[in-house]
């Protein structure tokens, strides 16, 4: 490992890669990282921070065998694996295999253009597994085609990806024309464009939706890619931007047994300014109560949102067949349905939900068999 370099300075550890760029690293983060500080088997940290000192002395560093052998002053030696200090350099994020960027789309896209992907080899076989989550993390949304035609066909594949997020709707819901409704999804009404739930504190992750049977006439689906168009808003009127992602306003489900309300901006940026969810549903949004001075033009900035969804330019337009199972995170990809005519034929989609916690890890483990991944 002559190609790399160590050397101690005050409180730090100077590292030079073989590429000749150097990274320091803090003495108190390389204690607090030490290997010894991890239980041996559940690899969790069980080092009591505050145990140590709040600027622990390096006194030497020597390379071996691939690790920095790091003595301190107060008798503790350190491994440190060089991948370990390499792959978590201060001030860079280590790579994340489930970090999958956004590839945002528009109606241009057409339904031909989704991922799709044949049922099967998604049960039984990693690398298509793999693939076919990637391909739908990046677009938000995929199909998979050639379920088997029966209830519970949908679930399984969502099994393989990750536990099922149960809400007050259950584990998984039939969407049918139902006598006593208590969701309009469970009618045959036309549903406007909406993300699931962001009544919920954390609004379901990926939504899964089986099409057991499509024969009544009307009852198509359109999709739209949220992100884009908070993008096109941010670019064509960054106020309106800025008030989605400023102020909260309430979104509230309730039967007989919920009430559940959060409030909550319609986006969401992280950190960076990138945009990371989307809550907007017209029919669980609660009574504005903004103050009035806000309040006109809040309303402007949430209908143009409302007008970009129903704008050619970003809606999708398909016709679920049975054996079709659409897959979309519920909190990029808006979803929404035409009316449809139960006397004309049944329509049934089975549902169940997988939040994006889970997908990710599914993700991280996938690639992990494939050797891509971090240790
Ligand atoms: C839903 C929903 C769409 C459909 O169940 O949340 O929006 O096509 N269903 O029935
Ligand atoms: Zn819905």
């Amino acid at each position: 490992m002559t190609e790399h370099d160590l050397s101690v300075r005050a409180d730090t550890l100077l590292v030079t890669w073989a590429d000749k760029t150097s990274t320091p690293f803090p003495t108190i983060w390389l204690r607090d990282n030490c290997p010894s500080g991890l239980h041996p088997q559940t690899r969790e940290r069980v080092l009591d921070l505050l145990a140590l000192d709040d600027a622990p002395v390096l006194c030497a560093a020597q390379l071996e065998a691939g690790c920095a052998v790091l003595s301190y002053a107060d008798g503790h030696v350190s491994r440190m694996p060089l991948p370990l200090l390499s792959a978590n350099r201060p001030g860079q994020q280590a790579a994340d295999p489930a970090a999958i960027a956004a590839q945002l789309w528009r109606s241009d896209l057409g339904a031909s253009g989704l991922p799709r992907c044949p049922a099967a080899p998604l049960m039984v076989d990693d690398p298509a597994l793999n693939a076919w989550m990637q391909a739908t993390a990046a677009f938000g949304l995929s199909i998979v085609e050639g379920l088997e035609n029966r209830v519970g066909a949908g679930i399984d594949v969502a099994e393989r990806v990750g536990f099922l997020r149960k809400t007050n709707f259950g584990t998984t819901f039939e969407v049918i024309n139902k006598p006593e409704p208590n969701n309009l999804a469970y009618t045959a009404i036309a549903l406007p464009l909406h993300t699931d739930l962001p009544n919920q504190e954390v609004p379901p992750g990926y939504q899964f939706l089986h099409c057991l049977a499509n024969e009544s006439t009307g009852g198509g689906s359109v999709f739209a890619d949220g992100f884009a168009m908070a993008e096109d808003l941010r670019v064509e009127d960054p106020d309106a931007f800025r008030l989605l992602c400023e102020v909260p306003i309430p979104f509230r489900f309730h039967d007989a047994e919920a009430d559940i309300q959060v409030y909550k901006p319609v986006i969401t940026l992280d950190g960076a300014g990138e945009v990371i969810e989307i809550r907007y549903n017209a029919h669980l949004a609660g009574i504005f109560d903004m103050p009035a001075e806000i309040m006109s033009v809040f309303y402007q900035a949430y209908r143009a949102y409302m007008a970009k969804t129903r704008d050619e330019k970003y809606r999708l337009v398909l016709k679920l067949k049975a054996g079709e199972m659409v897959v979309f995170d519920n909190r990029r990809v808006l979803h929404g349905r035409d009316a449809f005519d139960p006397a004309s034929g049944l329509r049934h989609l089975q549902g169940c939900y997988v939040d994006r916690g889970e997908f990710a890890s599914r993700l991280r483990l996938l690639s992990q068999a494939k050797g891509l991944a971090r240790s």
